[in-house]
């Protein structure tokens, strides 16, 4: 869906109409993708509207950061806070939030150390990812021939910009050949992740995750899920999964913002299970998705309420 180009954009400390907030193309993050950033939602809630796990997106875009040397202008309080400040101010009730900390404009030599760090907030509404029946139907995927970054080549616990160089290969491979999305493996062979969201598998009413060895972002979707499953009494293991796991496997899912908990319903046309939503997936989605529309108590205390009153903007640096 393309934007609406209407709204207000915060960057570096200052809210700005969508239209104005641009770039010089010779800014260092668009020749090296130097830049790292976040994916959130804001849910509409009966109490008002709530972002997901605030504080864990702001945490990991900072960790994002300090893996390429860059500091970060603005505390985590402060990003917190302009992220409020930016959902607030453009009047959304539920929308998906892009925090994004990147080299500015200097100079083009490939050390980003002499370049700017800016940082821009923007939020939109961006309703399901992989399609309006994806949720509860399922998706069909496959594995792709493109693997995810060895490890010590690109960092995968960093959210980088340039990391999703190798998730675009990823994905539109899948979508050219039919498939609504593609599962990595990692260089040794394991199952990683797909190009935009984290993995989980059922067997014998066991459910299993790919550890963050093997390549993969450490998602925040991933976190609660677990958190959920453990709830819900099941063991869940991170461990190396072979790929041949994905096809004898009673239930798959994807995990992650724009995903939520999707079920896989086919991997390189081999149906998983009875090709459909799987008791287990039904059961976690059917909580995670209850505890952030409000539904069901937040008891691990992962919805930040938006102030209804709107702020008068953040403080500058
Ligand atoms: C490559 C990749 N893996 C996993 C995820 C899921 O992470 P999260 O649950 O924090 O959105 C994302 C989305 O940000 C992603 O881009």
């Amino acid at each position: 869906m393309a934007f609406a180009g209407t709204g207000k954009i915060w960057m570096n400390g200052k809210l700005v109409e969508w239209k104005d907030a641009t770039i010089h193309v010779a800014s260092h993050v668009i020749h090296y993708g130097s830049g790292v950033f976040e994916g959130a939602r804001v849910y509409d809630t009966p109490k008002g509207s709530a972002i997901l796990r605030l504080d864990a997106h702001m945490k990991r875009l900072l960790a994002s950061a300090k893996i390429y040397r860059m500091d970060s202008p603005y505390p985590q309080e402060q990003l917190e806070q302009a992220v409020l400040d930016t959902v607030q101010a453009n009047g959304y009730k539920a929308c998906y939030i892009r925090p994004l900390m990147y080299r500015g404009y200097h100079a083009l030599g490939v050390n980003p150390l002499p370049c700017p760090v800016d940082v821009a907030i923007m939020v939109w509404e961006w309703g399901t990812y992989l399609g309006a029946d994806a949720l509860e139907k399922g998706v069909d995927v496959c594995v792709s021939s493109w693997n995810r970054m060895a490890p010590n080549t690109f960092p995968s616990l960093s959210k980088t910009s340039g990391n999703y160089a190798n998730a675009a290969l990823i994905r539109m491979e899948a979508e050219s050949n039919g498939y609504a999305e593609g599962i990595a493996l990692d260089t040794f062979g394991f199952v990683s992740e797909g190009s935009g969201e984290n993995i989980f598998l059922v067997r014998d009413g066991a459910i299993y995750t790919p550890p963050l060895s093997a390549s993969i972002l450490p998602g925040i979707t991933r976190d609660m899920v677990i958190q959920v499953a453990q709830d819900l009494g099941y063991r869940v293991s991170q461990e190396n999964i072979p790929r041949e796991m994905l096809y004898i496997a009673d239930e798959v899912f994807f995990v992650g913002t724009a995903v939520e908990i999707t079920p896989v319903r086919s991997v390189d046309k081999i149906k998983v299970g009875d090709g459909r939503r799987g008791p287990v997936t039904e059961k976690i989605q059917r909580t995670f998705l209850g505890t952030i529309s409000g539904e069901v108590p937040d008891r691990h205390g992962w919805l930040t309420y938006v102030p209804e009153t709107v702020a008068a903007g953040s403080k500058k640096r």
